[in-house]
């Protein structure tokens, strides 16, 4: 099974259908993996409701947080924001469907960070933001 969630990692890191910017945005955030200098970029659309309409994502990472990246991007679509704040890395993790070591973890969850940092208006991607424990 590990191997079927390891190709569709490695095709979404070659062939991400939702690499891109968006100008204008209503939330936009970009942050690096402090262990190695690797990028992410979120932007998103909104309607009046608040529900997400576009995203995409830019910007440098390994196979795992690219595809991470994507597989996110994919799942934000059609949410409300606020179903977005409440995001852990449980979904990710779900999203990748493989288990990850601690250094590959923080590759996994920099977009989840970035998206979150985004749409709470915050200066700084922290862990904190995805581990399920920020109020919601
Ligand atoms: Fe940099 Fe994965 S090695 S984000």
């Amino acid at each position: 099974m590990d191997d079927l969630y390891r190709e569709v990692i490695i095709e979404r890191h070659k062939n991400p259908q939702n690499r891109g910017t968006l100008d204008p945005h209503d939330y936009s955030f970009e942050d690096e993996n402090p262990f190695c200098g690797d990028h992410i970029r979120v932007d998103v659309r909104t309607d009046s409701t608040g529900k997400i309409t576009e995203a995409a994502f830019s910007g440098h990472g390994c196979a795992i947080s690219t595809a991470s990246a994507d597989l996110l991007i994919e799942a934000i679509i059609g949410r409300s924001v606020e179903e977005v704040k409440a995001m852990t890395k449980e979904d990710v993790l779900d999203l990748l469907g493989i288990e990850l070591g601690p250094v590959r973890l923080k590759c996994a969850l920099l977009p989840l960070k970035v998206l979150k940092a985004g749409v709470y208006g915050l200066d700084q991607a922290s862990d904190k933001l995805v581990e399920g424990d920020e109020g919601n």
